[in-house]
Formats: C-alpha cells, structure tokens, sequence
C-alpha cells in the first residue's frame, strides 16, 4: 500500500452532498482504498443555509462508519475533519477557537465562494496562523481569481496550505479548473491533493488524476502531494 492521506473527502452518509448511505460509502473508501490512500479524512460540509448537520450528529456518524469500516478494510484508518465553508458560522467558530480541526488538531479545512473573493482574505488567514493555526483551502483551481493570476495562489498560499482537487488534474471536466490545477502543481504553488469523493463514480477521475501527477512529474512529487505534505498539514505545518 502507498499510504497515501486524503484530506478531502464526502464519504461519510446521510450529512451532505456525499455518501447516501452505508453501502455507498463503504464503496467510496474501498475505491480510495485501491488507489493507495490508507488514511480518510472525513470532511463533511459545514456550510450555513446549505449543509448543517450538527457536530455531535457528525460524530456519531462518524464512531458509527469508523466501526463498519474496521471490520472491513482494517488497514484503513479514518480521521474526522470538515469542510467549512467562509462563512459567519466558521467565522464565529474561530472566534471562540473552536473551528472544526482535522482529528481534534491545528489544521483546517475551507472553501470560499467561487464568485467573489471574500476580501482581505490573506490578512485573515494570516492571523489565522498567527493564532496557532493552519488553513487549509480546498480546491483553489475554482476560484476565478486563481485561474486568472498564480500570484493570487501564491499569496494565499503563504499563508494557506492549497489542495488541489485530484479529479482536476485527470483531463476531464471543467477546461479552466483542469488548467489551473495542472499549473499549480506544475509550478510548485499546490501544497497537496486530495480526493474530494462524493460519489463512487468519482473513483476513475480521482485515479486518473493520481497517474497524470506520476506521469507528469514523477513518483516522487506523488509521495510529496499524497502523502508527506498532507502528514505535515495534518500537524499543523505549512509544507
Ligand atoms: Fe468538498
């Protein structure tokens, strides 16, 4: 197995977008299982007027399928996270130090709106850090102020870690997201990849996207993306 970690990921059932249920789930984990990926990282949406699902509701879900799941596929081990979205919930959240951590730790993960850049985001981000913790911005290839100017990925990327999506790289989708996940991994700026399932159909995208960054850069760039700079973020280092 690679042991690769995925930072990114909607396989927990019945909170959002995500798994349905358990059997869709359980496929989704044995899917990234197959690939290499040997540590989960649930990250439910948490996203006001959207997706709600309580925390203690999220965590139940989450003893409930870590339980299924090691009865199945043991060599695979499950972490709790979520994807908060840039939002007066999570705003509030690290208010009160308590955003919705990776495994209880330092590092977090967030999406913003893919229509406006929410302003003076660096700077927050900056005390973000600043404060003890670390960022972690999802699928940055989205956002049209990326994909018109790397600068903007640069600067947020001094304070943020940036974790492409792996269904971004594989070619198909989306022309404008494909190129600018490409040249951010390309150019060094993308700290990470991730899966970002939300479906069991996803698997053959995420996959391909494993193979274009081994194809295009080489074995080790996939141990750095996959596996080495997802531990460091999981610690609450900026890699
Ligand atoms: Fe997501």
């Amino acid at each position: 197995m690679a042991h690769y970690v995925d930072l990114h990921s909607h396989f927990l059932p019945g909170l959002d977008d995500g798994a349905e249920s358990f059997a869709t789930c359980l496929s989704m984990v044995r899917a990234l299982a197959e690939m290499g990926f040997s540590d989960l990282c649930a990250t439910p949406h948490q996203f006001a007027g959207m997706f709600e699902p309580p925390l203690d509701q999220v965590r139940l879900t989450f003893d409930q399928v870590s339980h299924g799941i090691a009865a199945v596929l043991p060599e695979v081990r499950l972490l709790l996270g979520a994807e908060n979205y840039w939002d007066d919930v999570l705003a509030a959240r690290l208010r009160q130090g308590e955003p919705p951590c990776y495994d209880g730790g330092k590092a977090f993960l967030f999406e913003i709106s893919p229509l406006v850049m929410p302003p003076r985001l660096e700077e927050a981000l900056f005390d973000i850090r600043v404060g003890g913790r670390l960022a972690v911005l999802a699928h940055p290839e989205r956002y049209p102020a990326v994909q018109r100017d790397p600068a903007v990925a640069e600067g947020l990327g001094r304070q943020a870690a940036l974790l492409v999506d792996l269904a971004a790289l594989s070619g198909t989708g989306d022309r404008t997201e494909i190129r600018t996940a490409r040249r951010l991994v390309e150019e060094g700026l993308a700290h990470a990849a991730a899966s970002d399932i939300h479906d069991p159909e996803d698997g053959p995208a995420i996959a391909s996207g494993l193979a274009w960054i081994e194809k295009r850069l080489g074995a080790e760039a996939v141990k750095r993306l996959l596996s080495d700079n997802p531990r460091r973020i999981l610690k609450g280092q900026l890699p």
